[in-house]
């Protein structure tokens, strides 16, 4: 009888001692309080996620045509990334798109631990629109799986000329990964990837991101003194003034020339090649690119001087 009881009680506190160590273990990792839990691991990243355009911006409503959905539908991009495809290959929009959330960066509630908190994708990209060119930027892949351009310029006509095909020609929106590798630009001039795109590891979201993984999503200074340690400001060299200066100058001429409208958009026409080229530039520096020369200070340089020389 004693024996008996002792095992029992044996049995109970085993169990006991078992059912604590699991559960203990449970609430330490591995589970929804990796994430749910009371410090800002979510907030603090919403709080700055929210005020960046991935946060507040209206173009997702795009999200719902199949040409649009890849890069302006939160979900419509994470599908793309499941289903290995390029955001010119899918065939229907998402009818209730969302915009660039936690969930279109990050694999949230696929295992429900901090493991997914892994990006959605980091493969090399292969630009869609430019046969052979391949981004592989690291981190920075993520990115530029969206900012990626829509199109290269059309090939100059038997008359010499090109056609500019609607208000909205250009690139599109977005192309800062092919400005890094020194492509996308019109005409005659050569472009290479700049030491952003090759010394700096993780690419956009080394400069944007930074250190503390800043979701405001904006460049932080000190993501450049690593390199250019005296660096005050993002106009390093004056790089940033002269650049704005050469597109003053340039969006001048256009609009003398009647290519380009005092609201910054393209006149609807054929003009001649090198016309079309240099409003082409203008529109990919000024509208798409966004950088002012930072991401890559020799081609955008080199565009701009080239596009100014047609306008003697
Ligand atoms: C990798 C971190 C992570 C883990 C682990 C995690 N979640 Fe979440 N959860 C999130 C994020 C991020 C959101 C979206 C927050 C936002 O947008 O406000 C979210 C949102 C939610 C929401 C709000 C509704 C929704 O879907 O947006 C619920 C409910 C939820 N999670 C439940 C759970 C449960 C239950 C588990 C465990 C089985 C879990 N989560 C594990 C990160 C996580
Ligand atoms: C799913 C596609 C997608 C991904 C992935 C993505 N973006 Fe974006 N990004 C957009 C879209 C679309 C907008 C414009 C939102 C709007 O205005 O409605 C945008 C806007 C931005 C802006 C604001 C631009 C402005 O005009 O103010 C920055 C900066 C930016 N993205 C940087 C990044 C960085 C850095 C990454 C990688 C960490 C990234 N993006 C990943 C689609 C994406
Ligand atoms: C390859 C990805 C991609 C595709 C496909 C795409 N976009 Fe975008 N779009 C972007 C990115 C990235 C931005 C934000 C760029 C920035 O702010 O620098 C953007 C920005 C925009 C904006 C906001 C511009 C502004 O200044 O307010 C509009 C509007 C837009 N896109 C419309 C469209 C429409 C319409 C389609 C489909 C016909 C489309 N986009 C297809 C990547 C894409
Ligand atoms: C445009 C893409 C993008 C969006 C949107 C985004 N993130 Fe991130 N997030 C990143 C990148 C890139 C990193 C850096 C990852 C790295 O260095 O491995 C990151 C890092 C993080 C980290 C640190 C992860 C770690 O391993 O320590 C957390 C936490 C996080 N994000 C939460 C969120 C939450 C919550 C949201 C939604 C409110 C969100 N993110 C939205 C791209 C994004
Ligand atoms: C060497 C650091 C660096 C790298 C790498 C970099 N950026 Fe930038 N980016 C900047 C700086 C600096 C600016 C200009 C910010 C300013 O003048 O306020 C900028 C501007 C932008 C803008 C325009 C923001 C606006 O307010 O209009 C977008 C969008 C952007 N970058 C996205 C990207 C993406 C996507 C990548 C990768 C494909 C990338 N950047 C790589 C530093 C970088
Ligand atoms: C990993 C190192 C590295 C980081 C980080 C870096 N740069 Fe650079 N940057 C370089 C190198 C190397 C050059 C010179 C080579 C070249 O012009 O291609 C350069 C050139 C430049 C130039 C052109 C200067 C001139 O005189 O022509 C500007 C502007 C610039 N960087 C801005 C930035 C900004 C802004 C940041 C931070 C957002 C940054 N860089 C971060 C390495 C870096």
């Amino acid at each position: 009888m004693q024996k008996r009881t002792m095992i029992m009680l044996g049995l109970v506190l085993a169990l006991t001692v078992l059912l604590v160590g699991a559960t203990s273990v449970f609430a330490q990792s591995g589970d929804c309080t990796d994430c749910h839990n009371d410090t800002t691991v979510i907030t603090g990243k919403k709080t700055a996620t929210d005020e960046s355009m991935h946060g507040m911006g209206e173009s997702y409503v795009r999200g719902t045509r199949n040409s649009c959905v890849g890069c302006h539908s939160g979900g419509g991009f994470s599908d793309m990334v499941a289903a290995g495809l390029a955001p010119n290959e899918l065939e229907t929009g998402d009818p209730d798109p969302t915009r660039q959330d936690c969930r279109a960066c990050h694999q949230v509630h696929v295992t429900y631990t901090a493991a997914d908190w892994a990006l959605e994708t980091t493969d090399p990209v292969a630009f869609y629109a430019f046969e052979g060119v391949t981004y592989d930027g690291g981190k920075g892949n993520l990115c530029a799986s969206c900012h990626q351009p829509r199109r290269g310029i059309a090939e100059v006509d038997a008359d010499g000329n090109i056609e500019v095909t609607s208000t909205h020609w250009g690139p599109h929106h977005g192309g800062q990964g092919a400005m890094l590798l020194g492509i996308a630009g019109a005409g005659d001039v050569e472009g290479a990837p700049g030491a952003h795109a090759t010394m700096v590891a993780d690419t956009c979201v080394t400069c944007h991101l930074g250190e503390g993984a800043d979701h405001t999503f904006e460049p932080a200074m000190a993501s450049c003194t690593g390199c250019h340690a005296d660096a005050e400001s993002f106009d390093i060299n004056g790089v940033q003034t002269e650049v704005q200066a050469m597109l003053d100058e340039l969006g001048e001429k256009l609009i003398a020339a009647g290519l380009l409208d005092e609201e910054g958009h393209p006149a609807v026409m054929v003009m001649p090649a090198d016309q079309a080229n240099a409003l082409w530039n203008w529109i990919f520096i000024a509208h798409e690119d966004g950088s002012l020369g930072v991401h890559n200070p020799a081609y955008t340089k080199a565009l701009l001087e080239a596009s100014l020389a047609v306008f003697p």
